[in-house]
């Protein structure tokens, strides 16, 4: 959810720790500081609100060095003000800390810490550790840092510096990413690699329990004992003009026009035209194990759990192996029924969100394997499953996810495929597939041509309070995932629903003043959906219709029409997506709404 960037080297780190925080900004944007070592002296400066604040506190107050820290922060402990901005301070105002994650014996621990006499002067958890770190501090900064973690339970990634031993600094990871960034004489820590990429690509990333040390000479990675450990150096496949908004006025509009490629890049390699089926790599699974699972388990949160939903149709479909999609945040806490028998497929485009991250963890002690279906490379639940399908979609970075959406259901397809393929599905069928995946990339460009004609629907209603979406079948999580994008960048209240569910209450939200979003492809439930149609035009409700083909029993039922592609049921919700995003950017826009960093949300949500 926050962001943390540390630099050492012989730049001046203000710069640079502005630059990585700008980078990260996406993570989080109530608040932000810096820390820096300033020749000898520790000095922060932090501002509520976004980097742009930070840099005029900057301006007024300048400070340089060649240590220091940064964060931006979504709060979690305590609102967004200048107070509860990190960096925060130990009493003595000798050691500086930035955390991402919650320390839930905060409360204890501060008690505690008061009565020795520290002050504390924010509602943050995380400034307990900066004064058990002044407390427990005996000339080594890493081992005082050693010994605050032994005390503190919760999560954190954490970057420490210290005026008493100003030539490091010092970084943890337990449930929140951290990676050490390997420059040309100059060392970095970030919690996301984007934080880093301005300056080099060469990465080291935390497992869970790490330490690392930077300083101007190099690194050490070491355990909660101080034992020293080997991590390998990993170079990062993207570049910097994968994190720039390369023209787009928002990044999320970037996303949406980068599809063709992105779902292209999912399939590459992976698409097994003639044979029906895919090849996947990293599954870590077997012939025989294939063969054994005997029933799955999705898990996921927000976007990839709609995407899970369409995950299951297909598998069902296809492959006749039951399926349970489950919020991640609602498995972790039940007692569900898996098996060793059972695939946990968890599906997350930035591999952090913690209540995904502990379902699978909860998945595994149950015996279950584990795949992940993940985007971004290296992310903790990437590291931690099984087997997985990287999504190879590149940095997503506006808050409201798209590419990697379309993304996950091009790589359950191939999934459920393959799986399908090993059982009974005909070559025939699977070649429908196949050939229907390899036109994607095509068909989602074809409609993200008609962009300037989803602009002026979207000007239309820009200033309703309510909308529905409606989709059956493949395309009910379809219905989900648009009223999603609509209500988290536009605040306009937006509820998806099975289309014929709706005669069962929300039809009595039906007036004039109600636009209805439906998603009709021509699909095998097509004309079910032209009656649920019927039943809002009747009631005065205005229609924008996603539909597939010139069809007469949609005339006069069309307030607009939005003409996707004709292809397989499966992968109607991958098309139909696409004019549900723009229409949710435009309408956000229209609004003046921040569509890539809209209120209260981060990108990934590391916190429980
Ligand atoms: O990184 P993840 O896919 O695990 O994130 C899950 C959700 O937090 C995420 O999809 C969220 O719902 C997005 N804001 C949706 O646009």
């Amino acid at each position: 959810m926050c962001g943390i960037v540390g630099y050492i080297g012989p730049k001046d780190a203000t710069p640079i720790l502005i630059g990585g925080l700008k980078r990260l900004e996406y993570r989080g944007y109530d608040s932000a500081g810096v820390a820096l070592i300033d020749r000898g002296a520790l000095e922060t400066r932090r501002a509520e609100g976004k980097i742009a604040r930070l840099e005029g506190v900057l301006a007024e107050q300048p400070v340089k060095g060649h240590v220091g820290i940064g964060h931006t922060r979504w709060a979690t402990h305590g609102p967004p003000s200048d107070r509860n901005a990190h960096p925060h301070l130990s009493t003595d105002n000798t050691v500086a800390v930035v955390h991402n994650g919650i320390i839930e014996n905060a409360d204890a621990l501060r008690k505690e810490l008061h009565r020795k006499g520290h002050t504390f002067r924010s509602d943050t958890d995380t400034e307990v550790l900066s004064h058990l770190i002044q407390e427990l501090f005996e000339g080594s900064l890493e081992e005082a840092v050693i010994g605050a973690l032994r005390v503190v339970e919760g999560t954190y990634g954490i970057a420490v510096v210290s005026s008493k031993d100003p030539g490091k600094i010092v970084g943890a990871r337990k449930g929140s990413p951290l990676l050490v960034g390997v420059g040309d004489g100059q060392y970095f820590l970030a919690s996301d690699a984007s934080a880093i990429l301005a300056h080099t690509r060469e990465v080291i990333y935390l497992n869970e329990g790490d330490l690392a040390v930077i300083t101007a000479d190099g690194y050490r990675i070491l355990d909660i004992n101080a034992s020293p450990i080997r991590r390998s150096v990993e170079t990062i496949a993207w570049d910097l003009d994968a994190i720039e908004r390369g023209g787009y006025e928002h990044f999320m509009l970037k996303e949406i026009f980068e599809q063709p490629q992105t779902v292209a890049n999912t399939m590459r390699g992976r698409l097994r035209l003639e044979e029906g089926t895919s090849k996947l790599g990293g599954l870590n699974l077997s012939h025989d194990e294939l063969m054994a699972i005997d029933n799955i388990v999705i898990t996921a949160c927000g976007t990839s759990w709609h995407s899970a939903l369409i995950g299951e149709l297909m598998i069902e479909d296809m492959a006749r192996i039951p399926v349970e999609v489950e919020y991640a945040s609602e498995f972790r806490y039940r007692n569900p029924i898996v098996t060793p028998a059972t695939l946990c497929i968890v599906i997350s485009q930035s591999g952090e969100t913690a209540d995904t991250l502990a379902a699978m963890r909860e998945a595994k002690r149950h015996g279950a394997r584990t795949l992940g279906l993940v985007n971004v490379v290296g992310s903790t639940i990437a590291r931690e499953d099984d087997g997985g399908i990287y999504l190879h979609a590149g940095p997503e970075i506006g808050v409201a996810s798209t590419k990697a959406f379309t993304s996950q259901v091009v790589a359950l397809a191939l999934f459920a495929l393959k799986l399908a393929r090993k059982r009974n599905l005909s070559v025939t069928r699977g070649r429908e597939v196949t050939q229907a995946l390899d036109l994607l990339p095509n068909q989602i460009q074809a409609i993200l041509d008609q962009a300037d004609a989803i602009e002026a629907i979207a000007e239309s209603y820009k200033d309703v309070h309510n909308f529905l979406y409606l989709g059956r079948g493949y395309n009910f999580p379809a219905a989900l995932e648009g009223a999603l994008k609509l209500k988290e960048i536009s605040y306009i209240h937006a509820e998806g629903y099975p289309a014929a569910e709706m005669k069962h209450g929300p039809i009595a939200l039906i007036d004039e003043k109600m636009p209805v979003v439906f998603i009709a492809p021509h699909d095998s439930v097509f004309e079910k959906v032209v009656s649920n149609i019927q039943e809002v035009k009747a009631r005065g409700g205005k229609t924008i219709v996603i539909t597939s083909r010139d069809e007469p029993a949609l005339a006069g039922l069309m307030d607009h029409e939005i003409r996707i592609p004709e292809t397989v049921d499966m992968l109607t919700p991958v098309l139909a997506s696409i004019p549900l995003q723009l229409l949710a950017y435009y309408i956000a826009v229209k609004r003046g709404a921040n569509v890539d960093q809209p209120r209260n949300l981060a990108k990934s949500v590391t916190v429980e």
